[in-house]
């Protein structure tokens, strides 16, 4: 089988550069041995005149990565636009900050529909696609548009909220219909799962048997597939990264302090202003912690030419500043907080380094940044996550201290046992999630999902009408006739 993966953001960094993304990151190393084509966006956009779609095609392992320059006219109502204005808000159950006019929808649909046009071009006999995340909900409705009969694939790496939240999208009708051309739809939890199918069952009035859609597309199944690390190399790099300049200037600083570490993109679902106000109502509540722990914030800007992550990126600034004014002494800065990226080499060594991992996202569909905090710790003496529940990776770790992100005191209480907590308790917890981590590894994710694929029957019905009485969807071509870019 000739595998195709497309993702909006693609990476080929190397360990010691920083990475941008959890989902481009935890792919490379899988993408690059199984000979797969990465497709991917090249970052850049393209004007009206270029021809050929694809910016570059480069060697990646045992197969290729093929970027795209995506049009200029759509890439800002299709980025910030409609992907993370409003599908990002709404699928981290945060409709309040849903906000994507007709216009963005329109390039959204737009950028799928290049995309699909683009990928007609890896379309062989023995080809199956699979397609990343929510900047491409309906590329798969677009490739069967194309005429393409091959197994297409998609993987969810968020949450699937509720129905009455999924509602809250605009056209999210649509949208949902369009997703059923995949052949197999995978989620991180089986929570999303049910969510998912809970909206096609009610919303969308469709049978759903054993997890099987049945539309006018055939037989779309899901499934879950938490996915994993590897949590050996992390183990390894890890291991070596503490002789790291960066992080023997970390230890060194310490002078005997603990430390706690929180690694985040600068989004409004990672919790951070939740976490920051626990540290700060801990070291108000237990004032003997002050000078015996400090936390190393990383937070690493993000999408940043939307209101929302700016806004934020202000009020955290505000917030850590106000913490470290009232708590902090000449020689002592409660908290260390970093806007910039860093390499997973240094990342590693940095966990190692941490007593206390602290991912409290409000709503995340994994956290791969737990998983690799649990594989980074020295085995004799092992740090403890503290976790949120809400965190798709709580799932399978479910001995990290397990909290809930909104409950501000009970947070600062469990930061506070996880500093003291015996050597004994927490090699138990953490053996218990290295077993997990073991067990379920990435190379494990990419596998099955792609002999699910691989299984998967197309039961495509010739033509039928429509799913169901909708209204006309929104005449897409039509409005926007000028900007064409082929
Ligand atoms: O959670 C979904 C996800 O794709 C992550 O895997 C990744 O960290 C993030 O979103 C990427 O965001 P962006 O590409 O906008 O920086």
């Amino acid at each position: 089988m000739n595998l195709v993966v497309v993702s909006n953001r693609v990476a080929r960094g190397k360990a010691n550069e920083p990475m941008t993304g959890g989902l481009a990151a935890a792919l490379l190393p899988v993408v690059e041995k199984s000979g797969a084509i990465w497709v991917g966006s090249s970052g850049r956009v393209r004007h009206g005149a270029q021809r050929e779609p694809f910016a570059e095609i480069e060697a990646l392992g045992a197969g290729a990565l093929a970027t795209l320059d995506l049009p200029a006219a759509h890439y800002g109502g299709y980025y910030e636009g409609f992907a993370n204005s409003a599908l990002w808000p709404a699928l981290h159950s945060r409709t309040d900050l849903i906000c994507a006019s007709q216009e963005d929808y329109l390039s959204y649909r737009e950028v799928n529909a290049f995309m699909a046009r683009a990928l007609l071009r890896f379309e062989k006999p023995d080809a199956a696609f699979w397609v990343q995340d929510y900047h491409f909900l309906v590329l798969g409705a677009e490739l069967r548009d194309l005429g393409v009969n091959r197994p297409i694939g998609f993987f969810l790496h968020t949450p699937w909220p509720a129905r009455a939240i999924i509602e809250g999208v605009p056209h999210h009708r649509e949208l949902i219909e369009a997703m059923l051309a995949y052949d197999l739809i995978g989620f991180q939890t089986a929570d999303d799962r049910e969510n998912f199918l809970s909206y096609v069952r009610s919303d969308l009035g469709l049978e759903v048997r054993d997890g099987a859609i049945t539309s006018r597309y055939g037989i779309s199944r899901t499934a879950v597939f938490p996915i994993g690390i590897d949590p050996e190399k992390f183990e390894q790099q890890a291991a070596k990264a503490v002789s790291h300049p960066e992080v023997s200037r970390l230890r060194r600083s310490l002078n005997g302090e603990k430390l706690a570490i929180g690694v985040d993109r600068l989004d409004y679902s990672k919790g951070l202003i939740n976490r920051i106000t626990a540290f700060d109502r801990m070291w108000t509540l237990q004032p003997a912690l002050a000078r015996t722990v400090s936390l190393l914030q990383i937070a690493t800007p993000s999408r940043g030419a939307i209101e929302a992550y700016g806004n934020l990126q202000e009020e955290l600034a505000k917030l850590v500043s106000d913490v470290n004014g009232r708590h902090g002494e000449v020689d002592w800065t409660p908290i260390r907080y970093l806007n910039k990226g860093f390499s997973q080499t240094v990342l590693a060594g940095l966990y190692r380094t941490a007593q206390v991992g602290v991912v409290t996202p409000l709503h995340d569909g994994m956290n791969l940044v737990a998983k690799e905090y649990v594989a980074a710790q020295n085995p004799a003496d092992p740090g403890v996550l503290v976790l949120s529940k809400f965190a798709g990776a709580a799932n399978e770790l479910d001995t990290a201290l397990l909290v809930n992100p909104h409950d501000i005191d009970g947070m600062a209480r469990t930061i506070a046992t996880a500093l003291s907590m015996p050597l004994a308790e927490r090699r138990m917890r953490w053996e218990a999630m290295m077993a997990r981590l073991r067990a379920s590894t990435i190379q494990q994710w990419f596998a099955g999902f792609v002999d699910a694929l691989r299984e998967t029957r197309i039961h495509r019905r010739a033509a039928e009408p429509p799913i169901a009485a909708t209204p006309a969807p929104w005449p897409l071509r039509s409005a926007n006739s000028g900007a064409r870019y082929h």
